[in-house]
């Protein structure tokens, strides 16, 4: 039996984890280790994807959160290293784009162990953003590549990854896979539509926490008051990054309603499904906006998902109060009807798993 050895250690890898583990569970010539690197660890951060989404509890938790980009990495790599060299896994997979990713891939490469990488080719071409350094690294030292989209494998081809050693595949999102079968079960495992007293009522469902955001100012000051105008018209349902939380207390910039606690999933598919509008900078959100056919605003500059502003499915704003506000008069209450599907079918997963046990 081959050994796969899955790193994950961030809220939306914990997401994309959940469908391929699902998946792996159901085979008998491969076993899956986990190791959690401890970068999100508040229980409505990490503990409660693993208990909703019915994840493994990981082997390993490392422990490893809240320090400079520097610091974070390296720890990791040190710590990911030794699990490797005591577990000894056939493959490592990460997921996207975080910083438990990168440590995750370079450990292994450097152990040469064979690493696949899931929500391989995005690119924003915006170096500035850590996602950005840490994706194009990733791909770069991974076996397998498993795009999500079209314009992932285009750009893998325009940086000629023909000439690689590594094999790109299509297979669609493994988010979509876990929109659907959670989506599934939401409305017998969440109250919050109750709980929020959200019954009936309107309202914007937004997320903020990305660092080109958070840690400029007068962008978030930017941010800020959109919301507080938006929401002297309309609920806002904001489940606040701890990061995003402390900044705005920190600063004291003055939000005029209260936001929520982070969320579990099945709460936000809840949510998602019934709200009037996404205001995010959310990779994932971005896109499971469009799964539940709602219109999103994106606080960003670029997005990585650029089918959805193709479309005018998802309309970049960047952190301008006056053009966040024209998106929410725009698109409030609107939903997407004939979606097509742009990101694969719901098998991305099952796809995932047959191509390593045959490259394996
Ligand atoms: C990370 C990812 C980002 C991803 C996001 C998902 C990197 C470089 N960034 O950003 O791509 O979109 O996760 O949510 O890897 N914190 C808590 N409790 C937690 C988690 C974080 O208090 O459970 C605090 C940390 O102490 C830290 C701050 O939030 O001070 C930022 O956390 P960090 O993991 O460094 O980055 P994220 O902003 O979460
Ligand atoms: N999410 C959640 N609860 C929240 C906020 C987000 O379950 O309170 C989910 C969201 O539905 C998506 C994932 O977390 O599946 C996205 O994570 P995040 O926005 O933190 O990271 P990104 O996608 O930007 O990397």
């Amino acid at each position: 039996m081959k050994k796969i050895l899955t790193i994950i250690g961030a809220r939306p890898q914990f997401i994309k984890a959940a469908a391929v583990s699902r998946i792996i569970r159901n085979e008998n010539s491969i076993r899956e280790v986990i190791v959690h690197t401890g970068q999100h660890f508040d229980f409505n951060m990490s503990d409660i994807f693993f208990t909703e989404m019915d994840i493994p509890r990981p082997h390993y938790n490392l422990e490893i959160n809240s320090m400079s980009h520097g610091a974070m990495t390296g720890q990791m790599l040190e710590r990911i290293e030794q699990v490797l060299m005591d577990e000894k896994p056939d493959m490592v997979m990460v997921y996207g784009d975080t910083n438990s990713t990168l440590a995750g891939a370079l450990a292994a490469s450097k152990l040469h162990i064979r690493v696949a990488h899931v929500e391989a080719g995005l690119r924003s071409f915006n170096m500035l953003m850590p996602e950005e350094i840490n994706r194009i690294l990733t791909d770069r030292i991974s076996s397998l590549l498993y795009c999500p989209t079209d314009t992932a494998v285009n750009n893998l081809e325009k940086e000629g990854y023909k000439n690689f050693d590594s094999r790109v595949l299509l297979v669609g999102d493994v988010m979509y896979d876990a929109a659907i079968f959670y989506g599934k079960q939401s409305a017998q495992k969440s109250n919050a539509i109750n709980r929020l007293n959200l019954q009936n009522k309107s309202f914007v469902l937004c997320t903020v926490h990305r660092q080109e955001n958070t840690d400029v100012p007068d962008r978030l000051t930017s941010i800020i008051s959109a919301l507080n105008e938006i929401h002297q018209v309309s609920e806002v349902i904001l489940p606040l990054h701890p990061r995003t939380r402390k900044i705005i207390q920190d600063r004291h910039i003055s939000l005029s309603f209260d936001p929520i606690e982070p969320v579990g999933y099945f709460d936000m598919i809840e949510l998602l499904k019934h709200c009037s509008l996404v205001i995010t900078d959310s990779g994932g959100m971005q896109k499971e906006a469009y799964f539940f056919n709602k219109y999103c605003v994106t606080m960003r500059d670029q997005t990585e998902w650029t089918e959805l502003t193709d479309y005018g499915f998802n309309r970049l704003t960047g952190s301008d109060t006056k053009r966040i506000i024209e998106g929410f008069r725009n698109f409030s209450g609107r939903s997407i009807e004939n979606a097509i599907s742009l990101y694969g079918r719901g098998d991305a997963g099952e796809k995932i798993v047959k191509s390593i046990i045959e490259y394996l």
